[in-house]
């Protein structure tokens, strides 16, 4: 594997990886998630999840593709021990990574089409506004559209390589979209309903938390921090040389987290201060901040830097996607890049057109919320918990140590990734099929 693109600098791969754990998923997913299951009690959970499981998980993701410099299905493979086929959990990986990549490219689309209206500003009042988003889900083309655009754009910019692509793009973006994305948390902190909304994120009811939440918040942990499927180890796969694995996990997993929250900070205010519903669901950033944008002085142009810059932490996390699938199809069948990647491009873009029409659906479910619902309610657990199990069953403690290290602080780790982790990721998914 001497050919492997590497990673030109360690603020390059945290970086990338955050660029990979921030996306859709904090900005989008997590303020509706919140909404939907009664606010800061939530949150508490989420944090729970966040240490006990999402960083443990993150530095035996990062370890297991440092090691072993390969993709998930080659480096699980590289972790073999007796007879069971643990290459199976780097294959569900990938898939997963092709399911999320084909829905999370159609929502990245409607961002860009509000980008686009962005330019023109935004104006009418909340039910208009938020017909926008009504009218264009019922517009089965315009969807794919967006899709096609934004496939060829990951698939452009994935094109140039580990470094001179993802890093370079990440690079850039990252820092922009945490000074955009403050700026806004300065204006909402101004508004009327900021004191409800300070109220709903950080006043815990637990009166609202029903079993499902634990689910949806160890899922959605997961999601954002772009667990269990393999990304995390494509993207250590790229290390390599002397990287602390355990302070890149917990600086990875702050920001994350962070932005979030901020993400929270921004969306809530503005349905307070209108009498939005805070459990709209997946429509809550679309429906919500046009009407902000719509009535703040000056509102056209940061809608414009809004968009734009969510847009990039989705394209820098739909990159981190295709990248697993990428290296799974140059390592093991030693094609190049850019045949991987059309080929992969193609396969992703086809499965996409199911959730761009959304008028298409399973038993009243469109495809968006099944593929949503399958990937981050069962495989990424599952695959989280195959993972922990490897790590925490099939590698020996001195080669863990000698990467991970043995200070209080990484034996923690290493005690909960073994322990901890693999026991909630267990109960939950049980609880998920309806084993008890
Ligand atoms: N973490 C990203 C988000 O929050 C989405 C994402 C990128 C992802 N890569 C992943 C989710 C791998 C799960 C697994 O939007």
């Amino acid at each position: 594997m001497s050919s492997r693109d590497h990673w030109k600098s360690k603020l390059g791969f945290i970086l990338a990886a955050v660029g990979s754990a921030v996306g859709l998923g904090n900005i989008w997913k997590f303020p509706y998630v919140v909404g939907k299951n009664g606010g800061s009690a939530f949150i508490f959970i989420y944090l729970a999840c966040v240490i006990l499981v999402g960083i443990p998980i993150l530095v035996v993701e990062i370890y297991i593709g440092k090691k072993s410099q390969l993709n998930p299905v080659g480096a699980f493979r590289f972790f073999q021990k007796g007879k069971l086929p643990f290459s199976l959990i780097g294959y569900a990986g990938v898939l997963c990574g092709i399911i999320i990549l084909s829905y999370y490219s159609v929502i990245t689309g409607w961002i860009c089409h509000y980008l686009m209206l962005s330019f023109r500003g935004f104006s009418g009042t909340e039910t208009e506004i938020s017909e926008i988003f009504t009218d264009l889900n019922a517009t089965p083309w315009l969807n794919i559209a967006w899709h096609t655009f934004v496939m060829v754009t990951v698939v452009a910019i994935i094109a140039k390589g580990v470094r001179n692509g993802i890093e370079r793009v990440s690079k850039i973006l990252m820092p922009l979209l945490g000074i955009l994305l403050l700026m806004l948390v300065c204006y909402a902190v101004t508004l009327s309903g900021m004191k409800d909304a300070w109220h709903f994120l950080t006043y815990p009811d637990f009166s609202k938390v029903t079993p499902g939440s634990f689910l949806e918040a160890l899922g959605t942990s997961f999601f954002t921090l772009s667990l269990g499927m393999g990304a995390m180890i494509t993207y250590g796969s790229y290390l390599k040389g002397n990287v602390n694995i355990t302070k890149s996990a917990v600086q990875i997993a702050s920001v994350d987290t962070l932005i979030a929250f901020l993400s929270g900070l921004v969306i809530f205010p503005i349905v307070f201060s209108n009498g939005l519903e805070p459990s709209a669901g997946p429509g809550l950033i679309f429906k919500t901040l046009p009407v902000l944008f719509s009535k703040m002085p000056g509102g056209h142009i940061v809608s414009v830097a809004f968009f734009a810059l969510v847009l990039f932490a989705a394209i820098t996390s739909a990159i981190s996607l295709i990248e697993v699938a990428v290296s799974f199809v140059v390592d093991e069948y030693k094609v190049s890049r850019m045949k991987a990647l059309v080929i992969m491009g193609t396969v992703i873009w086809l499965l996409g057109i199911l959730s761009a029409v959304s008028s298409w659906n399973v038993a009243g479910t469109s495809f968006l919320d099944l593929f949503d619902k399958i990937a981050s309610c069962y495989m990424l657990p599952l695959g989280g918990l195959c993972t922990a199990l490897v790590f925490g069953w099939a590698i020996s403690n001195e080669q863990k140590k000698s990467e991970i290290g043995s200070s209080a602080f990484s034996t923690a780790l290493l005690f909960a990734a073994k322990y901890i982790s693999p026991v909630l990721l267990l109960l939950v998914f049980l609880k998920e099929i309806g084993l008890f």
